[in-house]
């Protein structure tokens, strides 16, 4: 965990954020974990996901982060299996709670599988509470325009600290 720093997640990450999550257990992906469908989500919440590198620039972790306006959303939270037990997930985690604080939103959900045990133990060891007067309901939608990527000014890739971030 020494000298490892966050970075906001990048279309240019992309293929070593994929390659981090097919080397987890618990990660579920599917086409909407796409390079494009990325992109867009990313691009629909700009500055809020987010990775980890080590100083060698290897990537150890990430996050996908946003909001709804109402409520705040965490996907595909992964460290890389010989980087766990050092803080990056706490780091990572702390980071997006800072960032949906600042735009407003009071309340995040995340969605894990049921069989994932590892990822429940650490959640509720993070404080987070089981909801068991809720479900999810899902129902595939015919798409009649591929996923949106909209065009966003590119600040200098902000390079942030524990401390900064
Ligand atoms: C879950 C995961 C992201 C944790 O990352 P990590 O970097 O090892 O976590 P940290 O080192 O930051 O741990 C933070 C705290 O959680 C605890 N913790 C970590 N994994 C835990 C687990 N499986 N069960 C209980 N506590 C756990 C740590 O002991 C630490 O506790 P402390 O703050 O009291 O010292 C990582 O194990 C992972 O990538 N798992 C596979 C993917 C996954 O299941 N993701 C979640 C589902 S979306």
């Amino acid at each position: 965990m020494a000298g490892v720093e966050l970075y906001e997640m990048r279309g240019e990450d992309y293929a070593e954020v994929h390659a981090l999550w097919r080397s987890c257990e618990g990660i579920g992906l599917s086409d909407s974990d796409s390079r494009e469908a990325i992109g867009a989500y990313l691009a629909r919440n700009i500055g809020m996901s987010a990775v980890a590198r080590q100083p060698d620039r290897r990537l150890v972790g990430a996050v996908m982060c946003g909001d709804d306006g109402r409520r705040g959303y965490l996907h595909h939270l992964a460290v890389s299996p010989d980087a766990r037990g050092g803080g990056i997930g706490a780091l990572l985690l702390a980071r997006c709670f800072e960032r949906l604080g600042a735009r407003g939103i009071a309340k995040c959900n995340v969605f894990l599988f049921g069989e994932n045990e590892a990822g429940r133990e650490f959640w509720l060891h993070a404080g987070w509470k089981p909801r068991p007067d809720l479900g999810i309901l899902q129902k595939l939608v015919r798409r009649s325009a591929r996923p949106r990527v909209t065009p966003s000014p590119a600040p200098a890739r902000s390079r942030s600290t524990r401390r900064a971030e």
